[in-house]
């Protein structure tokens, strides 16, 4: 197992760049299976969750890998496709809940493991089933896997309960092959999901509404391979944001996505940090106090909920009381602890943080829980004085590419090691 040590108190200086989106690439790789030829996908982030993707692709009879040992392009291929995907690779990644709408819609049939829980609550998936019925899909339960059935997928008017980032996605890989028009209503409006119908409009695909929260997607008989480039990662652009204000530095972050983090910049702005959109990125600086805020997490174009406990990391140090309230996931303050064991002082109820700035935070052993609870415990790493070591940091490794190098070279005293213990 390995730690990351960090030895706080650099501010952070120079340019950082940001990395291609996972939780684009997550579906968009997926995405494969429902086309005839190969694809060449550009700028995936080289992440854990990317390789348990390939390895699910593999598992379901689509060659995919990455190119080279160190770049970032990947190619898949169309294979003979099998229906089964195993409870090994989806525990790793509940994700791997996106292949039941590609492979029904090529299939006909799917057999995929039920994610179960994880650190940040209970993330059931009867909303991805309920809306894949209506397209004609009839599920039973056994032996800890979902098993869904279906002759031809048939285009209808569907509504979700709420807005769900997986079950939108889901539903546009099954309906693009379906017979008919599928409407998607009250769908979840974040730019990854843009991101998938661009990407399988450029195969051929007939998407539109993406971005809204209506989707209209009519159906096509095959689609076609092609080359696509993903996205940039808005939470890790998000993540360096606020490292570099936590710090007191100077830096640019390069190729962050600044129409897609306004609800971040404006709170950013609101505690006092400065922040300037240039041609290739934003430049943030931080040379006064913090202030504190109130935040609520929601749906995009809402505060993302992936950047909640990152943020709380900069509360923890702004005058006066902030606070956080998580109306996304039931259980996603896993952090809290942790940010205590460092000096920060918050009072959890419920769903509600409430976080009473500090003069300053002091670095202790830590344990990461999950990927943005680490980046949490990371940016508090950054600015508190002595030295924090994070432990269990393979929850880090599922989201961000090399951090700790990206972070060292804008001038952060941090280190990978090994951890014996
Ligand atoms: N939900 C249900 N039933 C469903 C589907 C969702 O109750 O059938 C609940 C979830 O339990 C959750 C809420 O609805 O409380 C929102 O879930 P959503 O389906 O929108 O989330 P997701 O698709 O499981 C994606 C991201 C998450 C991100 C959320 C919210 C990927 C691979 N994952 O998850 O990213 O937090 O949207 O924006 O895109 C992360 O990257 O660290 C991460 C957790």
């Amino acid at each position: 197992m390995e730690k990351l040590v960090i030895e706080g108190g650099m501010p952070l200086r120079g340019n950082i760049p940001v990395s291609g989106s996972k939780n684009a690439a997550l579906p968009i790789l997926f995405a494969a299976i429902l086309l005839d030829g190969p694809v060449l996908y550009h700028n995936v982030p080289r992440l854990r969750d990317i390789a348990t993707t390939n390895a699910m692709l593999r598992t379901l009879g689509c060659p995919a890998d990455f190119t080279d040992a160190s770049g970032n392009s990947v190619t898949v291929a169309p294979g003979a496709l099998r229906n089964e995907a195993p409870y090994d690779l989806v525990r790793t990644m509940r994700a791997s809940v996106l292949v039941l709408g590609p492979l029904l819609a090529r299939l006909g049939e799917a057999r995929v493991a039920l994610p179960g829980g994880c650190a940040i609550g209970a993330r059931p998936v009867e909303q991805h089933l309920k809306a894949l019925e209506k397209l004609g899909a009839v599920f039973t339960l056994d032996s800890g896997y979902i098993i869904g059935r279906c002759a031809k997928l048939r285009g209808t008017d569907i509504s979700f309960d709420f807005p769900t980032v997986g079950g939108t996605e889901n539903l546009i890989m099954a309906a693009v092959l379906a017979e008919g028009e599928t409407i998607l209503r009250n769908a979840a409006r974040e730019p990854e999901i843009g991101d998938l119908a661009a990407f399988l409009n450029s195969c051929g695909a007939k998407i539109s509404g993406q971005g809204s929260d209506v989707i209209h997607i009519q159906g096509v008989t095959s689609l076609r391979g092609g080359a696509y480039r993903i996205m940039p990662d808005r939470i890790e652009a998000g993540t360096f944001l606020l490292a570099a204000a936590i710090t007191g530095g100077e830096c640019s972050i390069e190729g962050c996505p600044v129409e897609e983090l306004t609800a971040l910049m404006a709170k950013m702005g609101e505690m006092g940090v400065s922040l300037e959109p240039h041609d290739t990125g934003v430049n943030v600086r931080r040379s006064g106090i913090l202030r504190g805020v109130d935040m609520s997490t929601r749906p995009y174009p809402g505060f993302p909920t992936d950047l909640q406990a990152q943020i709380m990391a900069l509360m923890t140090l702004a005058e006066g009381t902030s606070t956080v309230e998580e109306r996304i996931f039931e259980n996603r303050f896993m952090h809290v602890p942790e940010l205590s064991r460092l000096g920060a002082d918050i009072k959890l109820s419920g769903s509600r943080a409430v976080i009473r700035g500090v003069k300053h935070l002091t670095g202790a052993p830590v344990m990461a829980s999950d990927i943005r609870a680490s980046a949490s415990l990371v940016i508090a790493g950054l600015a508190a004085r002595g030295k924090t070591q994070i432990r269990r940091i393979y929850h880090l490794d599922r989201g961000y590419e090399r951090l700790e190098k990206k972070l060292a070279q804008a001038g952060a005293r941090i280190f990978r090691a090994e951890d014996n213990r």
